[in-house]
């Protein structure tokens, strides 16, 4: 890839071509529990490059704002939430949850002078949304649909990852790895073990791949050996601009990710859990709250991977060596974390030398640059009407004869009213 189209896919701050892109879909900005309470602690947050405070108001609506307070800078971290809204800590000044300075002490006649930048919100599997683009274009909230299910149907963690999200975004719709780092963790983890995805995975290294454009980004078709008239493909879905649906594995909860820009050199890595039709059961959210499956453990305090670059990962070579761990890491979010950051902040796309079970990136970056290049000359960019999200993972058997692209057409493309499909 070339310096100008790495340029255009990893910078995503206001102004940027992908910046422009991202924003006009809703961001994932914080876990709703942040801010738990209302005139609870507002939370510092940082997304697609922009310094944000999150709060919750006195009437428990959560609000985003600039961080800093328009008369001399001053951040609005250290103010006080009350009375729906946040005062400055240093001369009073007070704004609402819209960024409306409703409080000038001093000089109460120019408050509509001191306004400041904010987003709307909207809160949807556990998590606030902002919509960071232009007024007139805001979508309607997502309807992914672990967006669209009960509380007690879905886990969401998120963890700090320190890349870019291009590059882990793209672990996310390289399925082609998964048969390496991830090679022994599927055999010990509750979210993966004793289902007969896993037989026919071990069975059938030799994965052959196929890609279909889509409306709302990309479906790949994994190919392995199944029984002896069918084969066993796992369909992941990449959807636009920055979500991932992970295939199943027999009876246990569905899974995906959001990879959200923090700036360019950090990123969100947002891991989702859940069951389309029923509550996940205690045990299972008790292993995903402990960090098994896709999520992580964290230091303590923070959304930062207890094992992170700082430790190398907490990387056991006698383990390595054993053939516990494929890379001497545990866990699949490290697991890709570590060789993700490995390739430094910002990979040096001029360098890589790309193979054939690299042409789903390849697909996925092109279709980025040309939506935000097409956004700059007007074309409205893709899946951002929310019925384009309603697609599901899969992991089926199918008999030889049959075209999984019609089969998905037809079984995936509106997840509402079909069963999950797993083995
Ligand atoms: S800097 Fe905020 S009120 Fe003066
Ligand atoms: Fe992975």
């Amino acid at each position: 890839m070339d310096k100008e189209m790495s340029e255009a896919l990893v910078r995503t701050g206001p102004g940027t071509r992908m910046g422009n892109l991202m924003r006009r879909y809703w961001v994932p900005i914080l876990l709703s529990r942040e801010i738990g309470e209302p005139d609870g602690p507002q939370v510092k947050v940082q997304i697609l490059g922009e310094k944000l405070l999150a709060f919750r108001d006195s009437e428990g609506r959560p609000g985003l704002i600039d961080e800093f307070c328009s008369h001399r800078g001053v951040s609005l971290y250290f103010g006080r939430n009350e009375e729906n809204g946040i005062r400055c800590a240093y001369h009073g000044l007070k704004f609402d949850r819209n960024g409306k300075c409703v409080d000038v002490p001093s000089a109460p006649h120019v408050c509509e002078r001191m306004n400041i930048k904010s987003y709307p919100c909207v809160e949807r599997a556990g998590m606030v949304w902002a919509y960071m683009g232009p007024p007139g274009k805001m979508p309607a909230p997502p309807e992914l649909e672990w967006c669209t299910l009960p509380e007690s149907h879905v886990f969401v963690s998120k963890r700090l990852q320190e890349c870019n999200y291009l590059q882990a975004m793209e672990g996310g719709i390289d399925t082609a790895h998964v048969s390496y780092v991830h090679k022994y963790e599927v055999d010990n983890d509750p979210m993966h073990m004793n289902t007969r995805a896993l037989d026919y995975i071990k069975a059938d290294g030799n994965v052959i791949f196929t890609i279909e454009k889509q409306p709302f980004g990309l479906s790949m078709f994994g190919r392995r050996n199944g029984d002896a008239d069918s084969f066993y493909w796992r369909v992941t879905q990449w959807l636009f601009p920055w979500f991932t649906l992970i295939p199943p594995f027999g009876e246990h909860v569905l899974g995906g990710h959001v990879w959200v820009p923090i700036d360019d050199h950090n990123c969100w890595a947002w891991s989702v859990n859940f069951h389309p039709d029923k509550p996940l059961s205690e045990q299972e959210r008790r292993d995903l709250e402990q960090g098994r499956g896709i999520h992580c453990e964290y230091e303590p305090g923070s959304f930062r991977p207890k094992a992170n670059k700082d430790n190398d990962y907490l990387i056991d070579r006698v383990a390595q060596r054993e053939k516990r761990a494929y890379s001497g890491i545990f866990g699949f979010a490290v697991q890709d974390s570590s060789l993700q950051e490995s390739m430094g902040p910002i990979q040096n796309h001029e360098a890589e030398r790309l193979l054939p079970t690299d042409k789903a990136i390849v697909m996925a970056r092109r279709m980025l640059v040309e939506a935000a290049i097409g956004l700059e000359q007007g074309v409205e960019p893709p899946a951002v009407n929310a019925s384009a999200q309603h697609v599901r993972a899969a992991g089926v058997l199918l008999e030889r004869g049959a075209d999984p692209l019609a089969w998905a057409r037809e079984h995936l493309a509106d997840a509402s009213d079909q069963p999950v499909y797993s083995i």
